[in-house]
């Protein structure tokens, strides 16, 4: 397969375990590389790893002379960050995004999808604190391979054991195949609600966030592909290894679309744009002083989803559709109205896929399916959609 997998080991009785985990993966033609806590190294020796992978391993932040910046290399260079197994110190760590040693400096710093196999005890796992930190990082698009109930080092029976070695595998062979799903393809996405100038100050807009169209770019990224980003979100940043650009009315996203879509082989359109735009801008602030305003003419905007599936070729255009009623129905309406390939259908009035929440419930319609895919995180969501995209595209060749 020719990938690499960081496997991360923390402090924890279970750390042996992270030998055979080493060793399932190579099994299937991964390389592995590993990183260790401090901790970590009072249960298993690095030379133990060292002699299982034929590498180097880093504990240290400062212990490689010839590489300065050792966490950032180390983050850039796998396909899939494995961090198993995982304390309940060091997942709290990874969710508050803090980074104390080379192990959690590396998990910050990666943009390869991260698998989460957690290892404690019962009361510890089935705390309030770490159950959220597991959900926020379930949110963010982490795989968290969750522990099995069993008899546990200390003692107590509950959850909290180490998942089997099998499910670890299998569940990082499963992250290494979404991290290159997208190899070679060049992803264009819009994200945000568009801003339609009335004049100086004011502006027609809508409540999008944004979070779901960059939760996308992000993915795209993880997933191998080249990605621009036409966003219109004030608040959101542009993740990290992908192309920004930086818009704000519907006429501006669309001029940013056409000009880059001849060099796309995917356009997922998760803009919220608006269908109307004021007919003309003041060029003063109005005011009431200037009389009585009681209506502003409007005029159509272009559909940027419409226009380009009209063009689209060989390429896959995935658009989305915010509904309140009648969901699927209207949803299969607007994929054949707009002609483009798949259509991602939420319904806004349900308060876990609404606008600015992390979660999203939706369907995903394509030409032979339809299909309910469940409630949860955006990039969660994100990685699931690019992978339905990707098999459309493979489709097409
Ligand atoms: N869209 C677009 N350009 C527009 C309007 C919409 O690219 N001018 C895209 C959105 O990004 C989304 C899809 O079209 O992917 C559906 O948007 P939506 O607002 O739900 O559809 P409309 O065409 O506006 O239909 P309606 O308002 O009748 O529901």
């Amino acid at each position: 397969m020719g990938k690499t997998v960081l496997l991360c080991v923390t402090g924890c009785i279970a750390a042996y375990k992270a030998c055979e985990i080493t060793r399932g993966l190579q099994k299937a033609g991964v390389r592995v590389k590993v990183c260790m806590t401090e901790h970590a190294t009072a249960f298993v020796g690095p030379t133990t790893f060292r002699a299982l992978t034929h590498e180097e391993v880093a504990v240290d932040l400062f212990d490689n002379p010839s590489d300065p910046i050792h966490h950032i290399s180390l983050a850039k260079e796998p396909d899939v960050v494995l961090v198993a197994p995982a304390t309940a110190n060091v997942l709290a760590q990874i969710a508050h995004g803090e980074a104390h040693d080379l192990l959690t400096t590396t998990v910050l710093a990666t943009s390869a999808p991260v698998v989460v196999a957690p290892a404690m005890n019962v009361g510890m796992w089935q705390a309030e604190a770490t159950q959220r930190n597991v959900s926020e990082l379930e949110v963010r698009g982490y795989d968290i391979v969750r522990p099995a109930s069993g008899y546990l080092a200390c003692g107590d029976t509950g959850e909290g054991k180490l998942a089997e070695v099998d499910e670890i595998v299998s569940r990082t062979l499963l992250a290494l195949e979404t991290s290159c799903a997208l190899e070679g393809e060049r992803v264009l996405v819009t994200a945000g609600g568009t801003r339609e100038a009335i004049d100086p100050v004011r502006y027609i807009g809508n409540r999008s966030s944004g979070k779901m169209g960059h939760a996308i770019a992000r993915a795209a990224a993880a997933m191998g592909a080249q990605v621009t980003l036409v966003t219109a979100a004030q608040g959101q940043s542009i993740p990290f290894g992908v192309e920004g650009v930086r818009v704000e009315s519907a006429a501006e996203m669309h001029d940013a679309v056409s000009s880059r879509f001849d060099q796309s082989t995917m356009l997922v359109c998760a803009a919220a744009v608006a269908d109307y735009t004021p007919a003309t801008v003041a060029p003063d602030k109005l005011s009431k002083s200037d009389g009585e305003l009681t209506s502003i003419p409007l005029v159509k905007t272009a559909d940027i989803l419409a226009d380009m599936s009209h063009v689209k070729g060989d390429r896959i255009v995935v658009g989305f559709a915010a509904e309140t009623n009648n969901l699927v129905a209207r949803a299969q309406t607007k994929l054949a109205r707009k002609g483009c390939d798949a259509i991602v259908a939420n319904d806004v009035s349900r308060t876990e896929s609404t606008f600015g929440s992390d979660t999203n419930a939706v369907w995903w319609i394509s030409g032979d399916e339809s299909v309910e895919l469940p409630c949860q995180g955006k990039q969660a969501l994100a990685f699931e959609l690019l992978k339905r995209a990707a098999r459309l595209r493979q489709k097409k060749f």
